[in-house]
């Protein structure tokens, strides 16, 4: 009893701390486009101290954005679009909105999810639910290279969810030794609370390290626990780098995998306590193996009945010689060097190329196709690249290219605090809660993308080989309801002597199309902006904005500003600017800016977790029942005492700081009841 009123005091005084907070997060003033970064207060102070920005995930290098390209692409081009599908040829399959999600390292549960199931982040709720707005619901995979010597067991020291325990390593040397994992249902609940809050969806990982002894629990308890709100369990993380990890005999090969992959489908078909054992995720190659090379081995005629995600894993480029000096990784690749890598349409086209026929594949066996683990590189990405607003334009770029390949969603990893791309990251843990998240530049795509297929699930994209397929300058087209509903433009050039924006003429019909013509009185835009490709702090979607650096509590901040553009309907034309660098979202159709309209979609749920007066009542349905009624909560951001008012900021401040006093306090109380 005494414990259950000491966490509810918890909760309340953190929610107090964050009411408050929100003043601090105003500090860092409007987005200032023209002004330079390291703005002010808490944000700069904490970027300067050495061992905060010595982590990756804040560091503070800042690069030169690249060159305009030479020659110069056209900066005044033509789209003509034919309004209906059927008119229309390389749609891809019909996506959803929750295209793009998140592979969460099982290892950093603690730190970005939550301590446990009663003690839940809150600014992460609030990341998700600005995607749930958006694509109805997200995907979230907890696993990763730690999964696989994850162990479940009765309780921890200190009560904890999760421990390292270093005693047992696996694992190279020079690439780095996972420790395993041990956890406790807790895990289970934590989730299982989350997806009561907002509306996530849950992969998780059933280790493959060894399969004389299956650890088939996390798939046990997923399914008591959990019930719908898991999709499916991964089972093997790459595979194809176990013998380079030393997790296997350098001898290990495809038909090897094969057979163990076998032990692994009959011990959970064998297991009863496990419904789910046609939902499995596999089998998640990183690319060291051909998907070929595995097909090849008869593994989908095997197994496709069991497998209901056909996912692989990778990443464009890897940091490993930064992360891992003695690795064997040669020298250390320099971030200003591979920037320009990214701010290319090339890097998707890519990206996706060998897996075109895999895809194929998948669609054909009735099957998802996923990017099971993805993000700019591995091992912890290029700081300056990775945490750039570069970053944010190659993932719109980068998921458009992987829906238009029939690819069904993409997963955006997030490591812990050493790595720079994550697309949040929540304070240094020994820091104080004054010290908030870092959204990173890629968060803004997965709200992007999420708006651009929207929630109807009939989203076919096509990449429109823009501008004579130039690729600074990438366009797609969306036909939702086989009507074309949306246009996404991006620009991977830096503005430099007045030059780089560029106008794109739309016509919808009309032309070469085969159609009347049938250009709306006016379309709407909303923009993904920054002052350069290497800004880190100051990025914008539709003026909004989650705060730069250490300034974030997971909710957009700021006036929400949609451009209506009218279009010239005798001739046929619209005319958009896209500023360099930037993304576009035009809504063309009337239905897809009837559902853009501002009002409809500020509806920030779980804001009203950090709503003081809310949460006073504490009680979590209350909070799942706001959803969607978040008219009647004081919004911050809109209401008095929120983060538009600029008042005695300092008074604020210290109560924020008597709130945290009372907070160690507490939790002092509770450690030594
Ligand atoms: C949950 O985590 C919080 C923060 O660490 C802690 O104070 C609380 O005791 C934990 N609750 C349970 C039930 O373990
Ligand atoms: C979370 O889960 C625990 C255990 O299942 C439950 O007692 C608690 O009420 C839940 N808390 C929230 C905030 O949903
Ligand atoms: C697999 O992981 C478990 C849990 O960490 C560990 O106890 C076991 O020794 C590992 N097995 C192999 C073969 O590596
Ligand atoms: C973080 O990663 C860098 C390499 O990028 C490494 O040199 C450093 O030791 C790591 N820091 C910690 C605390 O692990
Ligand atoms: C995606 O699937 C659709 C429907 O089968 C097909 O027409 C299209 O060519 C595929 N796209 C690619 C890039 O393979
Ligand atoms: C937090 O951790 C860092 C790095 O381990 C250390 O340098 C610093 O002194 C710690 N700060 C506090 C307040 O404990
Ligand atoms: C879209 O698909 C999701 C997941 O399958 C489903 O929950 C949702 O109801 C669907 N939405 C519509 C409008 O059909
Ligand atoms: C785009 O169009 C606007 C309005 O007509 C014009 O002022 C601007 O110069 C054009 N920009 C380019 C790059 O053509
Ligand atoms: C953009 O947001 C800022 C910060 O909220 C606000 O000051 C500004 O007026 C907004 N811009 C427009 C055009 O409304």
């Amino acid at each position: 009893m005494f414990s259950r009123a000491v966490l509810l005091l918890f909760v309340l005084l953190q929610s107090f701390w964050l009411s408050y907070g929100v003043t601090v997060y105003n500090q860092a003033g409007p987005m200032n486009p023209t002004a330079t970064s390291g703005s002010s207060g808490s944000q700069a102070t904490l970027g300067n101290v050495g061992w905060i920005s010595a982590l990756n995930a804040y560091n503070n290098v800042r690069l030169q954005p690249p060159a305009l390209p030479s020659p110069m692409p056209s900066t005044s081009f033509a789209l003509v679009l034919p309004n209906q599908a059927q008119h229309m040829s390389g749609l891809s399959i019909p996506q959803r909105g929750d295209f793009y999600g998140f592979s969460i390292e099982m290892s950093v549960v603690e730190q970005v999810i939550g301590k446990n199931a009663s003690f839940i982040q809150v600014p992460f709720l609030n990341l998700l639910a600005a995607l749930t707005d958006r694509g109805n619901d997200v995907r979230i995979r907890v696993g990763g290279n730690t999964q696989e010597m994850a162990s479940l067991v009765n309780s921890l020291p200190n009560n904890a969810m999760i421990a390292k325990d270093s005693s047992v390593v696996t694992g190279s040397v020079s690439t780095g030794q996972t420790p395993t994992l041990d956890y406790t249902t807790e895990l289970l609940y934590l989730l299982a609370n989350v997806s009561s809050l907002v509306n996530a969806k849950w992969y998780l990982g059933i280790p493959m390290n060894d399969t004389t002894h299956l650890r088939l629990q996390i798939a046990e308890l997923g399914d008591a626990i959990l019930g719908d709100n898991v999709l499916g369990y991964q089972v093997g993380n790459e595979p194809d780098l176990y013998a380079s990890h030393q997790r296997r005999p350098d001898t290990y090969n495809v038909q090897n995998y094969f057979d163990e992959f076998g032990v692994m489908v009959n011990g959970i078909h064998d297991d009863k306590q496990i419904k789910n054992a046609n939902k499995l995720v596999a089998p998640s190659l990183q690319g060291t193996w051909k998907a070929e090379d595995l097909w090849a081995t008869g593994y989908l005629d095997a197994y496709s009945t069991s497998i209901s995600v056909m996912a692989m894993e990778h990443y464009p480029d890897q940091n490993c010689a930064a992360e891992f000096p003695n690795g064997g990784f040669g020298d250390i690749k320099d971030p200003q060097t591979v920037f320009p890598n990214y701010l290319t349409h090339a890097s998707g086209v890519q990206m996706v190329q060998p897996y075109l026929n895999s895809a194929g594949i998948a669609q054909q066996l009735g099957k998802e196709f996923m990017m099971f683990e993805t993000n700019t590189a591995s091992c912890g990405g290029f700081p300056g690249v990775s945490d750039s607003f570069g970053s944010a334009l190659w993932a719109v770029d980068y998921g458009l290219q992987m829906a238009y390949s029939n690819f069904t969603g993409a997963l955006l990893h997030v490591g812990g605090q050493n790595v720079s791309y994550n697309p949040f990251t929540p304070p240094p843990t020994n820091l104080s809660l004054f010290e908030k998240w870092t959204v990173g530049p890629v968060m803004y795509s997965t709200i992007f993308v999420a708006e651009a297929l929207g929630t109807s699930n009939t989203s076919r994209v096509v990449d429109l080989n823009a501008n004579g397929g130039n690729e600074f300058t990438p366009a797609y087209a969306i036909y939702e309801h086989d009507t074309l509903a949306r246009i996404a433009l991006v620009n991977f050039m830096t503005e430099q002597g007045g030059v780089g924006s560029y106008n794109v003429t739309i016509s919808v019909g009309g032309g070469t199309t085969g159609e009347a013509t049938a250009t709306p009185a006016q379309v709407k835009v909303k923009y993904l902006l920054a002052p350069s490709v290497s800004e880190k702090d100051q990025v914008t979607w539709a003026n909004q904005t989650f705060g730069g650096r250490f300034a974030a509590d997971g909710r957009l901040s700021g006036t929400e500003v949609i451009q209506t553009i009218n279009c010239d309907q005798s001739a046929n034309t619209c005319t958009v600017t896209v500023p360099a660098p930037g993304a576009a979202l035009v809504f063309v159709s009337a239905a897809a800016q009837a559902g853009d309209d501002p009002s409809a979609t500020q509806t920030y749920s779980t804001t009203a977790v950090t709503n003081r007066v809310a949460t006073m009542t504490i009680d979590p349905t209350a909070l799942a029942h706001s959803n969607g009624h978040m008219g009647d909560m004081p919004l911050a951001g809109t209401s008095k005492g929120g983060a538009n008012s600029a008042t005695s900021t300092h008074a604020m401040l210290s109560y924020s700081r008597l709130f945290y006093l009372l907070f160690g306090l507490v939790q002092a109380l509770f450690w030594f009841r």
